[in-house]
């Protein structure tokens, strides 16, 4: 237990934004402060910092508190190791009972292996250092590639000795259990027989972005073919693989100041670039960048250069994923190396300010950069140069800004001599296409989400209204731009043009088909819109957020603020080339021909189940009376997809 005066002076010393900053790059913004949500993944900041109420508040995921509290949710900890943390980061003195093995077994599974992780850091640190073999083998191999003793310490460098389990005994002997010595994978325990997973190998700690060691890679230093070169830790408690990045912990100041992000790919790459002074460098490790790091380095910035590996192997690994990252809104460049160079090779051949230079001139802008590669390959070949084309528009696709996207489109038109016009219609076919997969995954992943808090197994629901997706794409464009014109028509009459309105051309549309949804919340909706869609002073967004019924508003709420509508389809915030709003007329006819085409497949599928249920029974006349709908349906059917052309996303 911790008093309670500690505890104050805690709570007094952890400012807020002191806190959040080890975590979150601020920006200030009036009397407080914005920045990345780290609870969520987010585009645009809303997550806020306010010094003068000592809280921090996440607009975006509903998250927030105090700085404990945002210790707690961060680290995963509880609240007294909290405490303890800001504790140290303060130089408080937390005066306790002196811990026994018992007790440290007790405390949580988390904070048990980080503190098995920091001992063996400390102890691969000290052989490496200390003993005659770690400095003979070790610390000399280190010196022998040329790295610096600041670096050795600053990264934590260490080595493992060759003596089967000579770490896990001196473990054991201090206390530390073999539960948590095998569940970080430092020690690997099979029935007759013990041995450190790092033996004979220098070790590179994996920190974790508050700076605890969470992880180890090893390299063998003996030429044995059969072993491999690197061995990593396993994923455990405290390390998953495609959560982390080597040399976060070091870069991530440097990151934020020079907002900017090296990324390289192995160990020794890391190491070299900060000896040669560049400090802003994480690796990926061996893996293929994942989301879930690109969404640490972004954080601190949205800027990230990939150094890449000077053979071609390399250029294609480097490029396979890379459509992801431009997907999390960041901005990609590459710099290729000379052939047969590494980034730590290549550093150690010239001084830093030759290094810097060469990495400014050689900067390419990753779309640049792939299409004039893939230009080279496809030369005159004209399926080569239409997958090149597909490819390319691919990539541009993923970007979600706007004004990006659409500078990139110019500069492809040119590169590609084809015309923006075309680039800008196929953008929209894999945006489009790639909405309507988001939706779909979000439903399921929330479905097993659901499960799982429930503690359930994972049904897959029999689907309840094949209308969905179609439908509730309508809603929201119906609510949200419901005032807003559509198209002018000419009035017959009067030979004026008259303006459309979104809502009053979708409703009209529903009508005229007799379209109706399954779902009883939808369908109301659709009926309040339409008897009030010429009523004045009509504004559905409020009516429905505000309506009585907890279904309708709730889902209307979600449709108006939903993450994947802000993000994934196309609405983004201010007026840009390619705003939801501008191509309504676009937008709207082609979903409520999706929308009807939906509708005539059902119709015709419940009709042939009809026949099948008929067949056998003398009922002659009503089978053909089917099947002649059923020709009519299908020719409705062949108008529309045509129409829809190979956008149709039904099928
Ligand atoms: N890697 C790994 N496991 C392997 C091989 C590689 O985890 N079996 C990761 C390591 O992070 C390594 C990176 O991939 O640093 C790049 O591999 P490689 O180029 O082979 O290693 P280098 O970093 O060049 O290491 P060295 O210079 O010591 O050979
Ligand atoms: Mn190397």
């Amino acid at each position: 237990m911790i008093d309670q005066g500690t505890v104050e002076r805690i709570i007094e010393a952890a400012d807020i934004v002191d806190v959040v900053q080890d975590f979150v790059t601020l920006k200030r913004r009036g009397v407080n402060y914005l920045g990345l949500c780290p609870f969520h993944n987010e585009k645009t900041p809303s997550f806020t910092v306010s010094p003068a109420k000592q809280i921090y508040k996440c607009f975006g995921c509903g998250k927030g508190g105090s700085s404990v509290n945002f210790i707690m949710e961060h680290e995963h900890l509880s609240y007294i190791e909290a405490l303890k943390f800001l504790a140290k980061k303060y130089h408080i003195e937390v005066v306790e009972e002196e811990e026994t093995p018992e007790m440290i077994a007790q405390r949580n599974m988390r904070e048990s292996l980080m503190i098995v992780t920091a001992y063996a850091r400390d102890y691969f640190l000290n052989y490496l250092m200390n003993e005659a073999d770690g400095r003979s083998i070790g610390l000399s191999y280190f010196r022998e590639r040329g790295f610096r003793d600041d670096i050795i310490k600053k990264f934590e460098l260490g080595y493992c000795p060759d003596k089967k389990d000579a770490f896990t005994q001196a473990a054991q002997k201090q206390g530390y259990k073999m539960e948590f010595l095998e569940a970080t994978g430092l020690t690997i325990k099979r029935d007759d027989w013990v041995r450190d997973r790092f033996a004979g190998r220098v070790i590179f700690p994996f920190h974790n972005l508050a700076g605890r060691v969470i992880a180890f890679g090893g390299r063998i230093l003996k030429t044995d073919p059969k072993a491999a070169k690197y061995l990593n830790s396993p994923e455990s408690e405290i390390y998953h693989k495609s959560k982390s990045l080597y040399g976060i912990a070091q870069a991530k100041n440097a990151i934020a100041r020079n907002d900017k992000c090296y990324l390289v790919e192995g160990y020794t790459d890391v190491l070299s670039l900060h000896q040669a002074g560049i400090e802003n460098v994480v690796a990926s490790s061996g893996t293929s960048l994942t989301p879930g790091q690109i969404r640490m380095v972004k954080r601190f910035t949205p800027n990230i250069t990939i150094i890449y590996d000077g053979d071609p192997a390399g250029i294609k690994a480097s490029i396979r994923g890379i459509d992801m990252v431009l997907e999390e809104g960041v901005n990609v460049k590459v710099v290729p190396l000379p052939d047969g160079e590494d980034p730590d090779s290549f550093a150690r051949s010239m001084n830093a300010t030759s290094l810097l230079d060469y990495i400014k001139a050689n900067e390419t802008d990753f779309i640049r950069f792939k299409t004039q590669l893939l230009l080279k390959e496809a030369d005159k070949d004209p399926v080569a140069r239409a997958r090149l084309i597909n490819d390319i528009v691919r990539s541009i696709a993923m970007i979600p800004d706007n004004i990006t996207r659409s500078v990139y489109i110019r500069e492809c038109s040119l590169m590609l001599e084809v015309s923006e016009d075309l680039l800008y219609a196929e953008v929209r076919k894999i945006k489009y296409k790639s909405t309507e997969q988001q939706i779909i995954k979000e439903k399921r992943e929330s479905i097993k989400a659901a499960a799982a808090a429930k503690n359930e197994p994972v049904k897959i629901e029999p689907k309840q209204n094949p209308c969905e997706i179609e439908e509730k794409a309508l809603l929201r464009l119906l609510i949200r731009y419901f005032d807003h014109e559509l198209f002018k028509v000419q009035n017959e009459e009067t030979n004026q043009e008259e303006s459309v309105k979104v809502g009053e051309y979708i409703i009209s549309e529903l009508q005229h088909d007799n379209l109706s949804s399954v779902d009883p919340v939808i369908q109301l909706i659709f009926d309040e819109l339409s008897e009030n869609y010429d009523k004045e002073f009509f504004d559905p967004e409020r009516h429905f957020i505000q309506h009585e019924n907890q279904g309708v508003s709730s889902l209307v709420s979600g449709l108006l603020v939903d993450k994947y509508i802000e993000s994934v389809i196309w609405k983004r915030k201010g007026a840009f080339v390619e705003d939801e709003d501008e191509i309504l007329h676009l937008l709207v006819p082609k979903l409520i021909e999706e929308y009807k085409l939906r509708h005539v497949k059902l119709l015709i599928s419940e009709m042939m189940k009809k026949i099948g249920e008929l067949q056998g029974s003398d009922d002659l006349e009503q089978i053909l009376t089917l099947q002649n709908t059923i020709t009519n349906l299908k020719k409705v059917e062949k108008d529309l997809s045509k129409k829809l052309g190979k956008r149709a996303v039904t099928s």
